[in-house]
């Protein structure tokens, strides 16, 4: 089992996610199943079987940031979250409560963050330009 997992690994880092023919070329391979690889991409959170999205943000739900809105966020980018173009993740305490509410956007901090700030910023990275202020 550690062979596939080492394999899959590989596949991962190289891909970002587990694309299906390369699954396929493991399966066989290995004369594994597909579905035992898929079995473990499911079982491991390591592991993704869709690509990455484009743009990826993380609203920080840390206790100073939900007092300070930020679950009025999440809200307020639901509509725009489609994981191709723009994937989100919930994160917990940043360290930059002092900034509350922390959304992390392609990596980058942005603080004290607002609805029309960050509509405006995810708007601008969909439409191709940077998400950088
Ligand atoms: S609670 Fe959000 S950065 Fe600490």
């Amino acid at each position: 089992m550690e062979f596939l997992i080492n394999s899959l690994l590989d596949i991962q880092n190289r891909y970002g996610y587990l694309p299906k023919e390369e699954l396929k070329r493991i399966s066989s391979k290995f004369n594994v199943p597909i579905s035992r690889l898929y079995s473990i991409a499911t079982f491991y959170s390591a592991f993704s079987l869709k690509p990455p999205a484009k743009h990826k943000i993380n609203i920080c739900k840390g206790t100073a940031c939900v007092i300070k809105g930020s679950e009025v966020l999440e809200d307020a980018i639901r509509g725009y979250v489609d994981g191709v173009n723009l994937g989100y993740e919930p994160i917990r305490c940043f360290g930059a409560c002092s900034m509350a509410p922390v959304v992390v956007i392609d990596g980058e901090i942005h603080g004290k963050m607002t609805i029309s700030r960050l509509r405006k910023l995810v708007e601008r990275g969909l439409e191709g330009g940077s998400t950088k202020t």
